[in-house]
């Protein structure tokens, strides 16, 4: 039994697999395969990866538990978990911040998916085959410079994902993921051994798997941080929004295990994918947000069945970004719902209209209208920057806290081992973990970017 009750007529993901494949379906998206390799190339290659697989797992894993736990125990949003289990107390407010950074997340998201459903046109109109470089680039530059066009993606791809949110969890989110997201994975596979095989590939290995520590700033340990946090979906409630659709004899260990081990592996092989035919077709690595949408259609470009691969990898890249933006928005709406009493309908919508606004503003912020800046960064990097960096470490810090010191021992022995199911052998090095690494490892890196401290 649950220390609290939860409501019964509440959705549930209906297997093992069905648990597993929505939360992996919440961690991989454009993260992986936009966002990664992005940040990487902007920070110096091998030696960063290094420092967010550290992350992951140090700090990443532990979040993702604690996430998962307070879910499952709760049966509620993050709003209401904080509320049920402290009551009159502040926690609630890790619960609004994350809120927040689902507003700011899903609006910058909703761009990059918009420009995917674009190349996802272009794919199924055949505009990559026997261009050059130069034309690739020049075709994402005149897309940016119809001005209208990113809009309409982006806001056709916020009205998709609110959809599917609207029709509820169990139909919206598992069938999709299910079925799809193992042939992502097989497609990222055939890319990479076409890049890998593209003359001058090996420079590209060689700056994703050869570390330069001489790169690594403050700034970029930072970067690994709060990437981390956005590739697994954690610091914000997700998945203790997750967490609470989870039926009480899945094993939560194994879940994050699993669901952390895909998404890094999935990171890894997309950059394997695009640093070797970033350095082959003379692109630079710290193109920004571009670089992934100016090196793919190269790779289609230069290989056999590159119309079909492309237009599959453009496919199964865009529902890849929807599974992942219907768990933010169902932060949001959850939250709308179950404690603001609104119906789903009208959650949705509201709340869809608001990312709206935010996101068509950074769409224009990033190439149309740089004007549109906070401190000298356009609206789409303050976003990205402010959700990934301060606010998702800052949750995973709140977080990790709580389950270690005050979610209580016994309580979260059970819910580990499900009541007596499992045996959760990881306990005491998890618990220590979250008692004295995760938090320090997460303050120091924040204290170290803001300059209180220096390494
Ligand atoms: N992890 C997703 C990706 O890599 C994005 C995402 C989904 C996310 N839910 C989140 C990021 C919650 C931060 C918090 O694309």
């Amino acid at each position: 039994m649950s220390h609290i009750s939860g409501n019964d007529n509440r959705d549930s993901f209906g297997s093992k697999f069905g648990v597993i494949a929505a939360t992996a379906g919440s961690a991989v998206g454009l993260g992986n395969i936009w966002r990664f390799p992005y940040i990487a190339g902007e920070n110096g290659g091998g030696a960063f990866l290094i420092i967010y697989l550290l992350f992951i797992i140090l700090i990443g894993l532990p979040v993702m538990l604690s996430e998962l736990t307070i879910g499952r125990s709760t049966q509620r949003n993050p709003f209401g978990a904080f509320r049920a289990l402290k009551p009159g107390q502040k926690w609630f407010w890790v619960g609004v911040m994350g809120i927040a950074a689902a507003f700011m997340i899903n609006a910058f998201y909703s761009v990059v998916a918009g420009w995917t459903l674009e190349y996802l046109v272009k794919a199924v109109t055949d505009q990559f085959s026997g261009k050059a470089p130069g034309e690739i680039v020049g075709q994402f530059n005149s897309f940016q410079a119809t001005g209208w066009r990113p809009l309409m993606w982006t806001i056709s791809f916020i009205v998709i994902s609110g959809s599917v949110v609207m029709t509820g969890v169990e139909k919206g989110i598992e069938k999709f993921t299910k079925v799809l997201m193992p042939i992502l994975v097989v497609l990222i596979v055939i890319l990479d051994i076409r890049a890998i095989t593209l003359p001058g590939a090996s420079e590209g290995l060689k700056f994703l798997f050869e570390p330069d520590f001489s790169k690594i700033t403050g700034a970029s340990i930072l970067e690994a941080l709060g990437q981390a946090f956005f590739s697994l979906s954690i610091g914000m409630g997700t998945l203790i929004t997750y967490g609470s659709y989870i039926n009480k004899k899945e094993n939560l260990g194994q879940a994050t295990v699993a669901v952390a081990f895909t998404d890094t592996i999935i990171a890894i092989l997309a950059g394997v994918a695009i640093f070797p035919a970033v350095f082959a077709f003379g692109i630079s690595p710290a193109s920004g947000p571009d670089l992934v949408f100016l090196t793919l259609p190269n790779i289609f470009s230069q290989m056999a069945g590159g119309y079909i691969f492309g237009l599959l990898f453009f496919f199964l890249l865009t529902v890849a970004a929807l599974t992942s933006t219907i768990s933010i928005l169902e932060v949001v709406v959850a939250y709308f719902s179950e404690e603001l009493n609104m119906s789903r309908k009208k959650a949705t919508i509201l709340a869809s209209v608001g990312i709206a606004v935010l996101g068509i503003l950074s769409s224009l912020s990033l190439h149309k209208a740089p004007g549109i800046s906070i401190a000298g960064v356009n609206l789409f990097g303050v976003l990205e920057f402010v959700s990934s960096n301060v606010l998702l470490p800052l949750g995973g810090l709140l977080i990790v806290v709580f389950v270690a010191w005050l979610f209580g021992k016994k309580h979260l022995k059970e819910e580990l081992t499900s009541f007596g199911l499992y045996k959760a052998s990881y306990y005491r090095i998890y618990l220590f973990i979250i008692r004295y690494i995760a938090p320090f490892a997460i303050a120091l890196v924040l204290m170290n970017s803001i300059g209180i401290i220096r390494f």
